[in-house]
């Protein structure tokens, strides 16, 4: 199997920790409407919490990746391969900035439930004018709706599948780039 670089080790723990995180809350997404009404509110709580987790360790990782060089490609990946696997990284960073984001716009705009943190303490809504709150809620419910239901499990499968046939049918030691526990 052909080796290649790896990257930092608190990129690979940023990496994990918030791809668990990620598929979590999208999954939570897909099993609100499925919940007993008394589990809502819990949910709601800890759906929020750790999204708003999601917003502040993107902006760690943006800092990070910028301060950072990630290592490069390996050579054997076709332009094609490389031009996807790139796009892909930059989609997932824009996602895991405007996920979070959407969501906090629309809780604040909607403003029914105040959001505290892990029930610690109250996160402030962002304010917006009256007369544009339910505009504002709405249209961020949908983005909120499109982002998370279709395009991060979109973007989930193509990086996944990307990386199993690196790893598998190229035979490049491609998951060791990113694994913080495996030798390459
Ligand atoms: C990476 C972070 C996040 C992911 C992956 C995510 C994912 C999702 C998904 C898949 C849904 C279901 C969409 C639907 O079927 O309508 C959802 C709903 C929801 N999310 Fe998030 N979310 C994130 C962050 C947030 C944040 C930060 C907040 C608020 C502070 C939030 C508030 C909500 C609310 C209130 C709903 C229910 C909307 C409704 O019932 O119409 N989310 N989220
Ligand atoms: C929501 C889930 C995930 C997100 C948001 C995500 C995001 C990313 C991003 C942005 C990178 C580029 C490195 C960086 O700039 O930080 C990356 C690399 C990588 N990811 Fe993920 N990832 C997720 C899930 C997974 C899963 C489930 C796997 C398992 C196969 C995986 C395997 C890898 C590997 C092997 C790399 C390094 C290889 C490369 O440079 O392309 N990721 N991921």
């Amino acid at each position: 199997m052909t080796t290649t670089e790896h990257y930092t080790k608190i990129a690979m723990w940023l990496h994990w920790s918030m791809a668990i995180i990620i598929i979590g809350l999208v999954i939570m997404g897909f099993t609100f409407d499925l919940m007993p009404r008394e589990m809502k509110p819990t949910a709601y709580m800890l759906h929020k919490s750790f999204g708003l987790t999601v917003l502040v360790l993107t902006l760690v990782r943006i800092w990070w990746r910028l301060t950072h060089r990630p290592p490069a490609l390996p050579e054997s990946l076709k332009p094609l391969e490389r031009a996807a696997a790139r796009a892909v990284h930059y989609g997932f960073y824009a996602l895991m900035l405007a996920l979070p984001i959407t969501g906090w716009v629309m809780s604040s705009a909607y403003g029914k439930y105040p959001t505290i943190y892990f029930g610690l303490f109250e996160i402030p809504h962002i304010p917006f004018p009256d007369d544009a709150k339910k505009a504002i809620s709405y249209n961020t419910n949908q983005a909120h709706e499109i982002l998370g239901t279709i395009i991060a499990p979109a973007l989930i499968g193509l990086h996944v599948i990307g990386a199993l046939k690196h790893q598998f049918v190229d035979k490049i030691a491609f998951i060791q780039r990113m694994c913080p526990r495996c030798k390459s």
